[in-house]
């Protein structure tokens, strides 16, 4: 009897999350915060949060504080920090939950000290980025306030951090130099933060003078490498996606034929094509069109033409294939898959956003 495989999904294997942690812990040697924004980086962000701790993560990130509340909600208990505050947002909620707050500026440190009881701060501090992070002309003002309202009690300061470009090796070693200064600057009004957090994951695994006291890690602990020339293995993590769906409709055309929107592909020859239903409603980018890999029955093959809001087409040529059978798009590279990163270089882009923009439509089925 022939297998029907699932319609749409995706496979998160949350044993290679736990895995991704212990290894990037054991690497590092120091403390890993999981990062899981944007649902997990569209992993689902309780159940990689679950696993991220099980592996040994001491803390959880979310960019939202509403991330951090789902998280609560979902029955987390571990530590969380949250670090991106509609402007005006009052912090009382957060502290009632316990949600450690990355504050960027003088007004979210006076919103964090009137929120009920004492807020637990992280001071986001700007060494180069420029997005948000407390700025340069404001950051003697903040540490003085910081350090007043710790005396005071109104806040904790449990950690300072800062984010790398990642632009160059010696651009992330100026941030690194201007983090420091920026620590010693802090000490000098008596502030001393329980840890000091500045790489993600490239800064974590590249830079180990970034490592201080911990590393902000979101992309390595999905199993992704943010390196175009090392690959998952080489690192020694692990992809925790399989995007995958069943063929859902095959027939057989002649030479000539053109296949969907535009005509951007014609058949060469009498030929066998696949209907997958996924496409950029899903994530599955339209800029991929033409040029996407898949893995059909075990073997390779491109998507043919336009990639269309629900679907797309694969050639198969002569090959035996029939409705139901299993489609990858991508997973794990050692097993075989086309890889995250593929689809990536295919549409022009990077592997952060082909996994993160998988869509609601996808059914993720976790797995350990
Ligand atoms: C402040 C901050 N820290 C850490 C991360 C995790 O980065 P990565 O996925 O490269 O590890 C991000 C993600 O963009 C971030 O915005």
């Amino acid at each position: 009897m022939t297998r029907t495989f699932p319609f749409r999904q995706a496979t998160i294997d949350l044993g290679a999350i736990a895995e991704n942690v212990r290894h990037l812990r054991s690497l590092t040697g120091v403390q890993v915060i999981g990062v899981v924004k944007a649902n997990g980086y569209g992993h689902g962000a309780a159940a990689v949060a679950t696993a991220a701790l099980a592996g040994g993560a001491s803390r959880i990130g979310t960019a939202t504080l509403e991330e951090s509340f789902a998280l609560r909600r979902a029955g987390i208990t571990a530590p969380l920090v949250a670090w991106l505050h509609e402007p005006g947002r009052r912090f009382d909620d957060a502290v009632e939950a316990e949600i450690e707050i990355g504050v960027s500026s003088f007004a979210q440190l006076n919103a964090a000290s009137e929120a009920g009881s004492q807020a637990s701060v992280h001071l986001k501090v700007d060494t180069g980025l420029s997005r948000n992070g407390i700025p340069t002309e404001q950051l003697e003002q903040v540490l003085a306030e910081a350090a007043r309202l710790e005396r005071i009690g109104r806040i904790r300061i449990v950690g300072i951090f800062s984010h790398l470009s990642g632009a160059s090796p010696d651009d992330d070693r100026a941030q690194l130099a201007r983090y420091q200064e920026i620590l010693a600057q802090a000490g000098s009004f008596g502030i001393s933060p329980e840890i000091r957090h500045l790489a993600a994951t490239a800064g974590a695994i590249s830079l180990p003078e970034a490592r201080l006291d911990a590393v902000r890690v979101g992309l390595g602990i999905y199993g992704l490498s943010p390196f175009a020339d090392r690959t998952s293995a080489d690192l020694g993590l692990r992809p925790a996606m399989k995007l995958s769906a069943a063929v859902a409709n095959v027939r057989r055309v002649a030479a000539g034929t053109g296949v969907s929107y535009d005509y951007a592909y014609r058949c060469d020859r009498d030929t066998t094509l696949a209907l997958v239903p996924l496409g950029y409603a899903d994530g599955v980018p339209r800029q991929a069109s033409g040029l996407g890999p898949v893995l059909i029955n075990g073997r390779p093959h491109t998507v043919a033409g336009r990639i269309a809001m629900d679907q797309f087409v694969v050639d198969v040529g002569d090959e035996p294939v029939e409705v139901g059978d299993e489609v990858v798009l991508f997973g794990d590279p050692t097993l075989g898959h086309p890889s995250a990163t593929d689809w990536a270089d295919a549409a022009g882009t990077i592997n952060y956003e082909i996994v993160t923009r998988i869509g609601d439509r996808v059914p993720r089925r976790t797995v350990s």
